[in-house]
């Protein structure tokens, strides 16, 4: 199927297409969706539905961000907005974080798939960890280098993007999503 990537990241275009591996994945015309929604999954309902309207093809959009345990789910869909760059979001993070010993924290994504027809596919990926008390790695985008996977000891970014396409909140996400698809729409493969 043809499916029309509604997003501007550059990175997460090419960590979807990847994962996507299979459907023939194009990126979305440049359209700005405002995020108005207070969970993921309304997020990337808004989007897909708002690429579905400009393109009339199958449009995907996901929305994902972190959410800290100690923080009440923050910054959750803020992740993005929440500081001005990478570096200022994750020292504004660290700073929160200061002395607190709880440092639980899941990545979460959210897609969407809006189909011709009216159909929505949503699904839902969630990645455990842990924030480090500092950023390692060199990998990755965002949160990354201060996301830490117990069961590897390995920060995201220090994971190979391969490494992390396995067991991401987006590669669950996708999985699901896969999933999804061919139980409700085999025709579409
Ligand atoms: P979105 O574009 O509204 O989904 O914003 C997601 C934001 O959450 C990004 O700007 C990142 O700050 C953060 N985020 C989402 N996924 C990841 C990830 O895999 N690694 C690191 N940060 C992420």
């Amino acid at each position: 199927m043809k499916i029309v990537l509604a997003s501007t990241n550059a990175h997460k275009l090419e960590e979807l297409a990847a994962l996507l591996e299979g459907h023939d994945v194009e990126l979305g015309p440049k359209l700005e969706v405002e995020e108005t929604g207070v969970t993921f999954a309304e997020n990337a309902l808004l989007k897909a539905k708002a690429f579905l309207a400009a393109t009339g093809k199958p449009a995907l959009a996901d929305d994902s961000g972190l959410a800290v345990a100690a923080l009440g789910g923050r910054p959750g869909v803020y992740s993005a907005r929440y500081a001005p760059t990478d570096a200022e979001r994750i020292a504004k993070l660290l700073g929160e974080l200061d002395g607190v010993a709880d440092r639980a924290a899941a990545f979460v994504c959210a897609m969407a798939l809006a189909l011709p027809d009216g159909r929505v596919i949503a699904v839902e990926g969630r990645c455990e960890g842990l924030i480090t008390d500092g950023p390692r790695g060199q990998g990755g985008f965002g949160y990354d280098p201060i996301f830490l996977v117990p069961g590897l000891g390995r920060t995201f970014a220090e994971l190979t993007a391969e490494e992390k396409n396995r067991i991401s909140h987006r590669a669950l996400a996708t999985e699901a999503l896969k999933s999804q698809l061919l139980k409700l729409a085999p025709g579409l493969q």
